[in-house]
């Protein structure tokens, strides 16, 4: 389970260290910084794929997407317009397990020599034990070109002269001395993201698809019916049941498969014939892509929703809220939504952001001390 969330320097997150539960639940108003902590989590996982400079650089390099407040934040309130920055451009994302962590450091190159003006650096990578990268208890060490990995007798070389765009969890994941790097990857790679899922018109969810098994949604939801079918074949038919009568009480789910392709419809009461995927409304097709994201045969480490509410009327959110808690039960769920009714039907652990002076805060805490323990290696 991830225990602990750390970001700094990206958008409105100067710095920010929060704990996660089991499930737990992020909200604050509009510009709070609930889609920043959403990305800062997405780029994470970029980490794990070996594409978070790709990534950075297609959002306009970190010049678009670093912290455009003062270093030391505004707690006097004084002004800041005008001063200048003494320290490095650093933008930071850690997560921590309850066994590993990882935490990388990302920066601006020192003499611009490329026509690749946009990407960043990666500056350094730390691999370690606990829930806090202490020095000691680093596992692996990536300070610029040079790598190494604490062995029982002292630390061993895996590298001196890394790329600044590789990242050690791709290079040295194979390295039997090096385990928690495949881990880590591994735990990297299992985060599943829901964001947006389409509903429209011409939404690949409303065409038939080939029915073929499927473990998990994909991320334009376009094998919703072949999920929904997995599911009931592995033994889930009752708590996709349940999931159509809380929300659509009377109706019943069909999967209809012709000439090799499958789709959804739904029969409802008073219809004299199922509603096919192109008729259900918006706000149906987006419970049911939800529904199958919570049920799908394949269970991630870390499911993140964003906003999952979009589009669904007030009466389905206890529903919804239903199948999320369902998921957590057997899987990490962290909920980003502006939806306070959303919020209260989730329970789990409330995480509230607001905005303080341009910077996200966590709503309650007192101050910079009042936040769980993260100590950034040193540049
Ligand atoms: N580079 C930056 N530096 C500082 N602040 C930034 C930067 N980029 C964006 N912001 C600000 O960060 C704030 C948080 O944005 P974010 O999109 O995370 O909000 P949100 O909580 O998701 O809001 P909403 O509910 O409207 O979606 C916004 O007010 C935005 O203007
Ligand atoms: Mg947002």
């Amino acid at each position: 389970m991830i225990s602990r969330l750390a970001i700094e320097g990206y958008r409105s997150i100067r710095s920010l260290v929060v704990d996660l539960a089991p499930l737990t639940v992020v909200t604050g108003a509009n510009g709070s910084g609930k889609s920043s902590l959403y990305r800062a989590l997405r780029l994470l996982a970029d980490c794990g794929e070996g594409r978070i400079i790709a990534s950075l650089a297609g959002v306009g390099g970190l010049d678009a997407v670093r912290w455009a407040g003062p270093e030391r934040g505004t707690a006097g309130g004084q002004r800041t317009e005008g001063t200048v920055r003494s320290g490095p451009v650093a933008l930071r994302l850690g997560v921590a397990t309850d066994s590993v962590g990882y935490a990388i450091d990302l920066g601006l190159p020192v003499a611009q020599r490329s026509a690749f003006d946009l990407d960043p650096e990666i500056k350094q990578e730390h691999v370690f034990a606990g829930s806090d990268p202490r020095p000691a208890g680093v596992l692996v060490e990536r300070r610029r070109g040079a790598a190494r990995v604490r062995l029982d007798d002292g630390w061993s070389d895996l590298a001196a002269g890394m790329h600044p765009w590789a990242s050690v969890l791709d290079e040295f994941a194979g390295r039997a001395d090096a385990a928690e790097l495949a881990g880590t990857r591994r735990m990297l790679r299992g985060w599943r993201f829901h964001d947006a899922l389409r509903t429209d018109a011409g939404a690949p969810a409303r065409q038939p698809q080939v029915a073929t098994r499927a473990a998990r949604l994909d991320d334009d939801g376009a094998n919703l019916a072949a999920v929904l079918q997995t599911a009931i074949e592995m033994g889930w038919d009752r708590e996709l049941e349940r999931a159509v009568a809380d929300a659509f009480p009377g109706s019943r789910l069909r999967l209809p498969v012709v000439d090799g392709r499958m789709t959804v419809a739904l029969e409802q009461p008073g219809m004299l014939r199922p509603l096919s995927a192109p008729e259900l409304s918006d706000g149906t097709l987006q419970y049911l892509l939800l529904t199958a994201a919570m049920l799908s045969a394949e269970k991630p480490g870390l499911i993140v929703l964003n906003e999952p509410e979009r589009s669904l009327h007030a009466d389905l959110l206890p529903a919804l809220a239903a199948r999320i808690r369902d998921a957590a039960s057997e899987t990490q769920v962290l909920v980003v939504t502006h939806q306070a009714a959303l919020a209260d039907e989730l329970g789990g652990l409330r995480v509230e952001l607001e905005k303080v002076s341009g910077e996200t805060r966590v709503a309650g805490r007192e101050g910079p001390l009042d936040q769980p323990s993260w100590h950034w290696p040193r540049r």
